[in-house]
């Protein structure tokens, strides 16, 4: 079922709860995206499969490059995009074309992945970023993505924030559900991985994801992939081809915009903060996670 609603901008946004994920996809056509996610529960896994899972613009590109370079073992750049990694992007043949071990990725929500993900305890990293820098990251993506046609100024998608009608539906739902598996599974093997740490605490990040992996990387190495994993780096080295560049997004526009914390301080006002940090609380108060907004 789609249904149209007005943005505060006075745009038509389209919400559609059939392809999966509650989506809110502020003008940009679903139906190709919608027709892959119907496939995806019954994806074929493999034991050694690696799959990140966040919310979008929570460093997805980032972990993926730095646990291909692990797997590699090469501080190498990883000459393809992590969406031809995406399960929501690919149809099942491209993803079964990849050899092992898969470091595959998605956004979805639990009950949309891989029913065999979880049966053969695929290992998972999961990343979290504060969720204020998270939704400046998403404006600034659907603002910086032609396809989304997105004409509202940060005002007017702020409350889609805040009622999480967002492409791929609630931020505060889609880790609740995993708070609550984690929860309710301590056993099973994955990773939680905070965008601040990794920032802050880079290398020895790194050496926990990596133990947490299974690979054993000598330090050089380790520190070889940090650096070429360097937002500056990644920003070079990762970018676009020309024409795609062209063709998919705006100009001033990059997947590697900023790489900062803190960046919401720049766009959110004082009552946005507020009312965040209202509705934040409302929806996290059985969780135990805290994000340290500064
Ligand atoms: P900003 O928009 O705040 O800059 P995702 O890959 O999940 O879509 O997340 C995108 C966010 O991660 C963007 O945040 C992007 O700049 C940031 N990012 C990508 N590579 C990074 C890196 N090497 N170091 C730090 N941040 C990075």
């Amino acid at each position: 079922s789609l249904v149209e609603i007005a943005d505060g901008a006075g745009e038509t946004v389209h919400l559609t709860e059939t392809d999966g994920c509650r989506t809110c996809t502020f003008g940009r056509e679903p139906s190709e995206q919608g027709r892959l996610m119907r496939n995806i529960c019954n994806l074929e896994c493999r034991p050694d499969d690696i799959f990140i899972l966040a919310s979008p613009k929570s460093g997805t590109h980032w972990t993926w490059e730095i646990i291909s370079m692990m797997i590699n073992g090469r501080a190498e750049t990883i000459p393809k995009p992590k969406i031809d990694n995406m399960l929501e992007n690919q149809p099942h043949d491209s993803l079964a074309a990849i050899p092992n071990p898969r470091v595959l990725n998605s956004h979805l929500s639990i009950d949309w992945l891989p029913r065999q993900m979880l049966e053969k305890q695929c290992r998972i990293v999961f990343i979290l970023r504060n969720p204020k820098d998270m939704a400046v990251s998403f404006y600034n993506h659907v603002k910086g993505i032609k396809s989304y046609h997105y004409q509202g100024q940060w005002k007017d998608f702020f409350p889609f924030i805040l009622k999480g009608e967002m492409e791929y539906g609630s931020w505060f739902t889609y880790v609740r559900e995993w708070e609550r598996f984690i929860h309710d599974n301590p056993n099973y093997p994955i990773h939680l991985m905070f965008y601040e740490q990794l920032i802050k605490d880079y290398e020895l990040e790194l050496r926990r994801l990596a133990t947490f992996l299974g690979l054993d990387l000598d330090s050089g190495l380790l520190a070889e992939i940090a650096d070429k994993c360097r937002f500056h780096n990644m920003q070079k080295d990762k970018a676009l081809p020309a024409e795609l560049q062209k063709t998919l997004i705006k100009q001033n526009f990059s997947f590697f915009r900023k790489g900062k914390i803190g960046d919401w301080k720049n766009w959110f006002t004082v009552a946005q903060s507020e009312e965040f940090d209202r509705v934040y609380e409302e929806n996290m108060k059985a969780s135990s996670l805290t994000f340290q907004y500064n």
